[in-house]
């Protein structure tokens, strides 16, 4: 409706052009907004008002105008102008019942089919010497859910994982792991169960011990220069460590598979490449023995220059490099229109710095988009960064642990004679939707607090709220039994229906907005609405009991295509439906 309201503006232009109110040449950016009261109509545009200058008119008389321009449209059911040149739209309501219809029956819910683009997602991409921890949820969930928008939308979506697998904290690691199984064997594999515990032990050998620590470093040495016997522990030690990835996925219910990953280290064998191209486009510099590229848009506070540093002075390489290679492989390689960031916004100066410097060494097409879509902090109720009582961090699965128990004591309580494996299984799903949900709601660049009361509570715009809003609309459907809608139609009679019906047409603006911004809050407001404008549908109008045959199916209907809604929308971000809770 919003499109077409546009294109209907865009005719009307186009013919003002010819009649030459205004320029030929001029390009106008045509916007179209949603009315906040529906006494303004349904859309509303300030078109009238940008144009003033070049069409030297005042702006009602222009939007006059327009509106003689506009073709004829059965979608539009009047047109008026308002204070000082808005031109507002009401929109025909059986058009509406009719879009309403046939986003019933279709797959895309009504949207109308974007131009496909290859769209690269880098997310989750935890550095794997540790075990994931809270720090990485936030990426992997907001990431997973954009990849399910874009898909969705029909977009050819390639997932990313740039995991952490290179870099001195292997040396270590591995030393601990040399040491480990001169004691114990193959009992050694044991202690690999927990990462956070292992890392901690690797850490404080390598303070305590001078020689531990030369081995350490010794090992890198050897694992940089492909010695057979450190690449194959480090092999060992990264599968260990992307299995505990996977399994936390899996309890997600995060998309991201074993195929997705593509470490830093992939890039490896290229970062001599990146280098020497550099070098001949004349931008590298030396520094303290290190190669580096300055910028002069990046500088310090004092006015000190900030470099990128490419290549230390030992010959490693830094985070930096391997990112300039794998620029340049999603968009030469993957052949990437855009290529989306999900990683915390303390990491900005880094991707600004090395956007810039993979458009300027030309590593990247000059139409592939560069995104870092970054988010904020995870807080603990202090409103500082969530930890553990004793200071440490958290890690996730412990934090999925008490979501699920809090959601089993949650569900328990509203069904206290339930099943028990039903209990179970329901709390599952209640209790990792709710951590999702809390996160994706939040606008994604807001730092926020982490609170399990708040994300289990059945008010407010929270997961329980959401999936209890959809169980009931599908036991009117119990309730209704068999009825045949095959033949029904839809007929917005009452306000509240013709508010609910409204709500229901906006689902593709909103996907679209959520996929161009990363922005998946914006999904979570929107279902929020919805679920709100279902109940006060609801309160008013009678369903099963409604007066007539016919406004009893057309009711139906409008439930129906919610219902659907809300489920499409939750399984976009992630976030399974139940039919009872
Ligand atoms: N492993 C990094 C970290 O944990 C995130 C990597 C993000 N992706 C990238 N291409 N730099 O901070």
């Amino acid at each position: 409706m919003k499109s077409h309201t546009q294109s209907l503006l865009a005719d009307a232009l186009t013919s003002l052009k010819k009649q030459g109110v205004i320029p030929e040449d001029f390009e106008a950016r045509i916007q179209v907004d949603r009315t906040k009261d529906k006494s303004h109509g349904d859309f509303a545009t300030n078109l009238a008002m940008m144009l003033t200058k070049v069409a030297k008119k005042n702006p009602r008389d222009i939007a006059q105008l327009i509106i003689d321009n506009l073709p004829q449209s059965s979608h539009v059911a009047k047109v008026e102008i308002a204070g000082p040149g808005f031109i507002n739209f009401f929109i025909d309501e059986n058009a509406l019942a009719n879009q309403l219809m046939f986003a019933l029956n279709d797959p895309l819910r009504g949207i109308s089919k974007p131009v496909s683009q290859t769209v690269v997602v880098d997310y989750s991409s935890p550095n794997l010497a540790k075990e994931m921890h809270v720090g990485h949820l936030r990426s992997t969930i907001i990431g997973d859910s954009i990849v399910r928008a874009l898909e969705f939308l029909g977009h050819n979506v390639i997932r990313q994982n740039h995991v952490g697998d290179w870099g001195t904290q292997f040396g270590m690691l591995l030393a601990y792991m040399e040491e480990l199984r001169a004691d114990k064997g193959e009992q050694a594999q044991m202690e690999l169960a927990d990462l956070e515990h292992f890392y901690r032990a690797a850490k404080l050998r390598f303070d305590e011990s001078e020689t531990f620590a030369t081995r350490a470093r010794q090992l890198v040495v050897e694992l940089q220069s492909g010695d057979e016997y450190c690449n194959k522990l480090w092999r060992e030690f990264n599968d260990i460590s992307l299995s505990h990835c996977h399994d936390v996925y899996q309890r997600l219910g995060v998309s991201l598979t074993r195929n997705d990953v593509q470490g830093e280290s992939t890039y490896n064998a290229d970062l001599a490449n990146v280098v020497a191209d550099l070098d001949k486009q004349g931008l590298l510099s030396e520094s303290h023995g290190a190669k580096v590229v300055f910028q002069d848009e990046f500088k310090t506070k004092e006015g000190e220059p900030l470099p990128v540093i490419i290549k230390k002075a030992d010959g490693g390489y830094l985070y930096a490099t391997s990112d300039l290679a794998a620029m340049r492989y999603r968009s030469n390689t993957l052949q990437a229109d855009r290529a989306l960031y999900f990683v915390d916004l303390r990491q900005g100066l880094h991707f600004q710095q090395v956007f810039k410097l993979a458009r300027d060494a030309h590593f990247v097409r000059p139409d592939m988009s560069l995104e870092h879509m970054g988010f904020g902090t995870m807080n603990g109720p202090d409103g500082r960064p969530f930890k553990t009582r004793s200071g440490g961090v958290v890690k996730l699965v412990d934090l999925l642990d008490e979501a699920n128990v809090r959601a089993l004591a949650l569900v328990r309580s509203k069904n206290p004679d339930m099943d028990e494996d039903e209990l179970i299984n329901i709390a599952k799903t209640v209790g990792i939707a709710s951590v999702k949900y809390a996160d994706l709601s939040k606008n994604r660049t807001s730092d926020y607090i982490f609170s399990f009361e708040q994300m289990l509570s059945f008010e407010g715009n929270t997961a329980p709220y959401l999936l209890y809003a959809y169980t009931r609309i599908m036991g009117i459907f119990k309730r209704a039994e068999d009825v045949d809608l095959s033949q029904a139609n839809i007929a917005l009679e009452h306000e509240r229906e013709k508010a609910l019906g409204n709500k229901l047409t906006q689902f593709g603006e909103v996907i679209t907005r959520m996929v161009d911004k990363g922005q998946p809050h914006a999904l979570c407001a929107y279902l929020f609405e919805l679920a709100g404008a279902f109940s006060s549908f609801y309160e008013a109008c009678p369903v099963l009991a409604a007066d007539t045959e016919q406004e009893k199916l057309s009711r139906l209907l409008l439930a129906q295509l919610t219902a659907k809604t809300l489920k499409q929308g939750l399984s976009l971000l992630g976030i399974d439906t139940l039919e009872r809770m």
